[in-house]
């Protein structure tokens, strides 16, 4: 088999395998088994069965029989024959099914950027379901969660096999607040224990997605205590020298790392093509959401600087006021900060050990403006944190929001990305958002 690419105008190819053989498929391509039996990722075609690959994932197709396929590839996608040893999911199906042979397990995936961790992820469950083994994915990326918006981690139970984390929804959310794992690592922790307890009552198997940062200590030893906060069984490792290096930190503690290889030919995604999956992943979530206002006085604010403070006086107030030309609305004060809502600004902004204040770092955070942060209604019942955005914080509406969250609105945890209009990620993420 020779490689064959998608023109901009599709293409349609027949490729034939003998049992055993393997195909590159890169997409965007469509795949309709015409004769035989292929697996992809764990789901077995037969004759008349077609799966639809994304132009952002490439896949490894093995036969399972003497097997013919039609094949039509959009623009950009590719079917090739894989050299040798560049193709692994032979292993990666054989340590799968290692790990399926207990009756339950966690496991945790780690490795570097476009190693495969998702994808694996997804192997795991695929072959779990077929097993009749109730899978759960944590997904656990949180700058670029397939369940949830970004800086969110969540988890879905997996009912129908999958070849990208993405057509799921996830089920159970957990606010980090971050998009970059080493900023607050310990919400992060706190949000993956909790899903993961809540994993174990829901299924059999547990599979962990973790994040791409695995260079330095810090980002690993981050990555064992998640294993460990988890209990993990496994901690499987898509990379050989990071393999070693958690393997020396894990094994002391009764942990086992698998280290597999990474397929060495993939479809990769540069930086436009990540910021546009996560501005898809936003706009699942918010675009087209009812917004909500709710009266300051009957609703509970939790990860916010003005709100969980100690209020500022009148007087405080006052003279803060004349030193930063804007009349602030409320305010209060932290050790090491006072948080301000002001009357103008479009922006929130940061003056620095402002005198009046007492020498501290003042925030000023502009009433009514559209400020736009990524955060979650905290929901009654199932303990959820469903993702909101914060739009506006306003003296007389009170809080407003958008959410596809269809209950009543009560309390609200703030994260600190904030987005623009166009779904991208605006400024750098401040210590007080409001
Ligand atoms: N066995 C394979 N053969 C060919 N391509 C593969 C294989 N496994 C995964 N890929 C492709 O490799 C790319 C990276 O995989 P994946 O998204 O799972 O990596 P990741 O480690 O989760 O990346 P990220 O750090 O961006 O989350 C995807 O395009 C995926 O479709
Ligand atoms: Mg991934």
């Amino acid at each position: 088999m020779k490689k064959t690419r998608g023109m901009a105008v599709s293409l349609s190819t027949s490729v034939t395998l003998s049992s055993g053989g393997i195909a590159r498929v890169m997409g965007p391509a469509r795949i309709a088994v015409r004769r035989g039996k292929v697996r992809i990722l764990g789901i077995e075609l037969g004759e008349g069965q077609s799966v639809v690959i994304s132009r952002f994932r490439s896949y490894a197709v093995k036969a399972l029989s003497d097997s013919q396929m039609d094949i039509v590839l959009g623009e950009g996608g590719s079917v090739e024959e894989p050299e040798k040893g560049e193709e692994v999911i032979d292993q990666w199906e054989s340590v799968v099914e290692k790990v399926l042979s207990r009756d339950r397990v966690t496991l945790v995936v780690v490795g570097p950027v476009d190693s495969g961790k998702s994808t694996f992820t997804a192997l795991v469950a695929n072959m779990a379901l077929s097993r009749g083994m109730e899978p759960v994915v944590i997904d656990g990326d949180v700058g670029q969660c397939d369940l949830a918006p970004p800086s969110f981690v969540a988890m879905a139970r997996i009912e129908k096999p999958v070849l990208w984390l993405r057509e799921l929804m996830g089920e159970y959310f957990r606010l980090v607040g971050y998009i970059t794992p080493s900023v607050a690592p310990y919400k992060l922790l706190r949000a993956l224990v909790e899903l993961g307890r809540e994993a174990t009552h829901l299924g059999r198997v547990v599979v962990v997605n973790t994040d791409g940062w695995v260079y330095g200590y810090q980002a690993l030893e981050l990555k064992s205590e998640i294993a460990r906060a988890l209990n993990a069984d496994y901690v499987v490792v898509l990379d050989e020298v990071v393999g070693k290096k958690l393997s020396r930190m894990l094994t002391p503690l009764g942990i086992e790392v698998i280290t597999l290889p990474r397929p060495r030919v993939v479809r990769e995604r540069d930086r436009d093509d990540r910021r546009y999956l996560r501005r898809q992943n936003y706009r699942r979530f918010f675009d087209g959401a009812k917004r909500i206002c709710v009266g300051l006085d009957s609703i509970n604010i939790a990860g916010s600087c003005v709100f969980s403070g100690e209020p500022l006086s009148e007087e405080e107030l006052a003279s803060i006021a004349e030193r930063i030309g804007a009349r602030p609305i409320m305010g209060s004060r932290h050790d090491d900060l006072v948080a301000l809502v002001v009357e103008r600004g479009a922006e929130p902004s940061v003056i620095p050990r402002l005198r009046e204040a007492g020498g501290k770092d003042v925030y000023l955070i502009p009433a009514k403006a559209r400020l736009r942060i990524v955060s979650a209604v905290l929901t009654n019942g199932s303990r959820n944190e469903y993702p909101a955005l914060i739009d506006s914080i306003d003296p007389e509406k009170g809080l407003c929001l958008y959410t596809k969250y269809g209950g009543e609105v009560r309390s609200v945890i703030v994260g600190r990305v904030r987005i623009s209009e166009e779904w991208e990620e605006v400024g750098k993420p401040m210590k007080c958002v409001i």
